[in-house]
């Protein structure tokens, strides 16, 4: 075993443990990024009664909290390095509570909108500082898993938002209770947080070494503390070039592959499925709201249970091939249901058929898109400026998530639900062939060779060696 995976390697049950709280706190935050993404739309059709709103108004409710998503993604570098990612989790998980409920005692459209925002820029902070504080915080060796479980948090959060909206439409109807019930993962997240430690590494920016000994005390071997320690200070005493880093071609080329993978993340429609589920099968001929609600159930559980199934093979099969197998069933599966569309919806069969179309593209995404976009943006960046690289590649994700949030109606209304559907295929087949020349296969390669295959002029391809 090299020194390094000494160092890193944490053993006994009380620094293992350390190791899992952080990994539940980073969970919780996805757990809050699933349910507050997914309630929306099951809530969606009362409150449009409710507030009798437009089209428009319609979607500022759904964008509200993307909006809040970008501003608070954006800040949250400022706040994590000045006063820590510890604070800005704490933060995040204090507007998650108050949010949810305002949002679900808000008097009109335009409170409840602002409320989304505020609620949006919690999600925003907390889904670009928790990555940061569990790396600073993890064994390298477990935070590509870490991240993996990340993404099923995710849709375990989305699963559990559409199972209450299913249930609250069977039972009481009332949209407030969907969009207050967050308050309670909210509110766990956020005493969780509060026992957590400040990031050692954040520490030995500010100089506090003593305070960073005393927290990698308590997460690693005692023999491994002062190597740690050694290693973190040589990392930052390095980082003065920062700026020059920032400038350079190969700083470049990753940040904008790690744009472009959060671009074909998100056009590959999947938030217009995970937000507008009950109003596409509504399209597709599921008359009431029950059994709309229900359909996209199956939807979140199939989202969920094929996250499980990834996180086995990922690391197994490497992320290009499981991409092109991912890939070629959302795109075909979109260019079928746009056909279906077309040609209409007449029989029983075309009904149930469509909605096994959505679950096939629900299983492409959930097999390679969800967690492998997130794990190469993780992996990609120098570790001198990841948390840069990460900041603008979780800001792409919100703002091309919001694009897609916000307009999917209105194109559907302007072009036809059928032709909707064929161009979200046809740019995931476009993505498909930008994967094939332009992604690299990192399985198996260390974070260090990637880098310094970046630092040798490979192109993105080549990352992996
Ligand atoms: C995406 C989200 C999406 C979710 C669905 C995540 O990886 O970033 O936008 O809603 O997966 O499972």
């Amino acid at each position: 075993m090299n020194s390094s995976s000494q160092i890193l390697k944490p053993s006994g049950s009380k620094h293992k443990l350390f190791v899992y709280i952080v990994g539940l706190t980073a969970a919780l935050s996805g757990l809050l990024f699933g349910i507050d993404a997914g309630v929306i739309s099951g809530a969606l059709s009362f409150i449009k009664n409710d507030f009798n709103l437009t089209t428009g108004s319609t979607e500022m409710v759904v964008t509200a909290i993307l909006i809040g998503a970008i501003i608070g993604a954006l800040a949250s570098s400022f706040i994590s390095r000045k006063y820590g990612r510890h604070f800005s989790l704490v933060v995040s998980a204090a507007i998650f509570s108050i949010g949810a409920l305002l949002s679900a005692t808000a008097i009109n459209v335009n409170m409840l909108i602002l409320v989304r925002i505020f609620l949006g820029i919690g999600l925003g902070i907390a889904s670009s500082t928790a990555p940061v504080y569990l790396s600073e915080m993890a064994p390298k060796s477990i935070r590509g898993r870490l991240i993996t479980v990340y993404q099923f948090m995710i849709t375990l959060g989305i699963l559990i938002a559409y199972l209450s909206d299913a249930f609250l439409i069977s039972y009481s109807y009332s949209w407030r209770w969907m969009l207050g019930i967050t308050f309670f993962p909210a509110f766990l997240m956020f005493l969780c947080v509060l026992t957590l430690p400040k990031s050692p590494r954040w520490l030995v920016l500010l100089g506090k070494v003593r305070e960073a000994r005393s927290v990698l005390s308590r997460i690693r071997n005692h023999d491994e503390i002062e190597d740690e320690l050694a290693e973190i200070r040589n990392t930052f005493n390095q980082s003065a070039p920062m700026a020059s880093l920032l400038k350079s071609r190969q700083f470049m080329k990753v940040l904008c592959l790690g744009m472009i993978l959060q671009i074909i993340q998100q056009m590959s429609g999947i938030n217009a499925v995970i937000y507008y589920a009950p109003k596409i099968f509504q399209y597709a001929g599921f008359s009431t709201d029950t059994q709309q609600m229900w359909a996209t159930v199956l939807v979140g559980l199939v989202n969920m249970l094929v996250t499980i199934v990834s996180i086995a093979y990922i690391d197994k099969l490497g992320r290009k091939p499981i991409l092109y197998f991912g890939l070629l069933l959302t795109s075909t599966s979109m260019l079928c249901l746009g056909y279906l569309f077309h040609i209409g919806l007449t029989t029983v069969f075309a009904q149930y058929f469509a909605v096994a179309l959505v679950l096939i593209f629900v299983c492409g995404f959930a097999t390679s898109l969800g967690p492998i976009i997130w794990i190469l943006c993780a992996e990609i960046y120098p570790l001198r400026v990841r948390e840069i690289g990460m900041t603008v590649a979780t800001v792409t994700n919100w703002v091309f998530n919001a694009i897609v949030g916000g307009f999917f109606l209105t194109v559907v209304n302007s072009i036809g639900i059928a032709s909707t559907f064929v161009g979200l295929s046809i740019l995931s087949y476009l993505s498909l062939i930008f994967i094939i020349g332009f992604c690299p296969e990192t399985k198996g390669v260390s974070l260090e060779k990637i880098e310094s295959n970046l630092m040798a002029g490979n192109s993105c391809r080549k990352l992996g060696g």
